[in-house]
């Protein structure tokens, strides 16, 4: 018997050179697709945030979506996405941060938080940790305390994971490739 990390990391399909040539593209969607193994991922995140004292999920754009949603719905919490600018019909924050290929901004609408707010903030995939940091920085610009930041998958070498613990922001992820 897998435990249900090794489980959900059989689960990820890697597809080479995606979106573009050099690129081992870490594809959750196998594990969506299978109700077990979404299940094994949802409950697993349920149970390390359950007893904490949570006011918001914050997920990122677009996958931190889908994970972040059910994960709201499991605590009984609201959900605040952050989006790819532009996105967002009302005022907002943003901030500009660099990916593994290209650059790209993210914003937030500015009443997704309120000063004080404990906030877990959910996304796929840490590579640079660009993503990440920016989201942490958008919710701090609102007051919000970002508790914990989580993911599925690490990608430890391109170093993303080092620099947002060293930020103190503290990491929850379920496995990683090399
Ligand atoms: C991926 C992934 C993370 C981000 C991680 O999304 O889902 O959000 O990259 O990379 P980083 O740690 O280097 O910032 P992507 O930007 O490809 O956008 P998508 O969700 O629109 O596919
Ligand atoms: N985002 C940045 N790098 C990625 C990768 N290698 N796989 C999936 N998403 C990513």
């Amino acid at each position: 018997m897998l435990n249900p990390a090794e489980y959900i990391k059989q689960h990820i399909r890697t597809v080479e050179n995606w979106p573009q040539e050099g690129v081992m593209f870490r594809d959750i969607t196998p594990l969506l697709q299978n109700p077990k193994v979404f299940r094994v991922l949802i409950d697993m995140f349920v149970h390390r945030y359950m007893d904490e004292k949570l006011d918001v999920v914050a997920g990122l754009d677009a996958r931190g979506f889908i994970i972040g949603s059910v994960l709201a719905y499991e605590l009984n919490l609201g959900f605040v996405p952050i989006r790819k600018k532009g996105k967002l019909p009302f005022h907002t924050v943003s901030e500009q941060y660099e990916l593994e290929y290209g650059s790209a901004t993210v914003e937030l609408h500015s009443d997704a938080c309120k000063k004080g707010d404990r906030v877990v903030l959910i996304d796929d995939l840490i590579a640079t940790g660009g993503t990440m940091m920016a989201g942490k920085k958008l919710l701090e610009r609102l007051g919000a305390t970002v508790v914990e930041g989580a993911v599925i998958v690490d990608l430890p070498e391109l170093g993303g994971s080092k620099i947002i613990q060293d930020s103190g922001l503290p990491l929850f992820t379920v496995c990683n490739f090399d």
